[in-house]
């Protein structure tokens, strides 16, 4: 039986180098750039050009040279390097990654937010569909969401669709109202003080580093609120040995290879987002042997959502 196991596992391997030289192959004939965020599997990761938070891939995205962008994520983010990159093919290896944040507010709810609040600004996490994006004000993400809204200079701001950063912004900028709309991630809303304190208890040693869209009972447990990839350079500057990481279970692949040698515990039960785990090696290679999966956006939507994403890429 561990003769079978081993074998097994020995030709994973050998399948996941196979398709990563054939991703490799494929990437070069088509002109291609791969993008994967942060959370997606560990071989999509070690496959791509670039890996990184929703902040570093949009930025990856604007920069692009290369005719074709595949982006290993979720719709929005994908979305996001189209508005950037109008004149690239963008192509989701797996159309039906989506964020069911993103799904909580639509664009005539977002106009109908302003205009209970005139001529308040309205902040759009970056976890929003382009129609969203294209009546917001300004976007941001999880690593310059408090940036942002201290650029805009004023006492009021909307924040959507996130209540969970939204609170968290509130609280390190406390100068300025946040009034908040009422939606959130359900893979770290569902982390609990509890689980976190159990977790503490059995690592008494490990910083806590935590995700700004879970719960603030969850973050005022933390020693630092901060991005995926803002995770990854805090861990391997960091003096500590041992990390409680309260984010998606993505991360701990990066976190390894960032900080060699140190130790990283997720919680019990782990953060997961289904949608990010869609796309498989397979996939991306699917996606740039046949070209598929391309993600338009309507020139009309794509115009207006610029002004808001160019800021948010700008800001820190
Ligand atoms: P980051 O921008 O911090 O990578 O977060 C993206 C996301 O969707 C978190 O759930
Ligand atoms: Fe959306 Fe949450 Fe998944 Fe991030 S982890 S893509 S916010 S559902």
């Amino acid at each position: 039986m561990r003769l079978h196991g081993k074998g097994r596992a020995l030709s994973e391997r050998v399948d996941i180098s196979e398709l990563t030289a054939e991703v490799r192959r494929l990437a070069a004939k088509r002109d291609a750039v791969v993008l994967a965020h942060n959370y997606q599997r560990p071989e999509v990761q070690d496959a791509a050009d670039f890996v990184g938070d929703s902040l570093g891939l949009a930025r990856q995205a604007a920069l692009a040279q290369a005719r074709t962008i595949v982006f290993a994520g979720v719709r929005f983010m994908a979305e996001t390097a189209k508005i950037l990159a109008p004149d690239r093919a963008v192509l989701m290896p797996e159309v039906g990654a989506g964020c069911p944040m993103a799904d909580m507010i639509t664009a005539e709810q977002a106009l109908a937010f302003k205009q209970a609040h005139p001529g308040v600004p309205l902040v759009t996490y970056v976890n929003s569909s382009a129609e969203v994006k294209a009546v917001s004000d300004v976007c941001c993400t999880s690593a310059n969401a408090i940036e942002v809204v201290r650029s805009l200079g004023v006492g009021r701001v909307l924040f959507a669709p996130d209540r969970n950063l939204a609170a968290w912004v509130a609280s390190r900028v406390p100068e300025v109202e946040v009034i908040a709309w009422d939606g959130f991630c359900p893979a770290h809303e569902q982390v609990t003080a509890e689980a976190l304190l159990a977790q503490k208890q059995e690592h008494p040693e490990a910083e806590v580093l935590a995700h700004p869209e879970c719960r603030p009972e969850v973050l005022a447990l933390a020693d630092a609120v901060l991005s995926t990839s803002g995770m990854l350079r805090y861990a391997a500057a960091s003096a500590s040995e041992e990390f409680i990481v309260v984010t998606e279970e993505g991360l701990l692949h990066g976190l390894a290879k960032a900080a060699p040698g140190k130790r990283f515990y997720g919680l019990h039960p782990a953060v997961l987002c289904p949608n990010m785990k869609l796309t498989t090696l397979a996939k991306v290679r699917d996606c740039l042997r046949d070209g598929t999966g391309a993600v338009e956006v309507p020139d009309e939507v794509r115009i207006k959502a610029a002004q808001a994403v160019e800021r948010m890429v700008a800001i820190g």
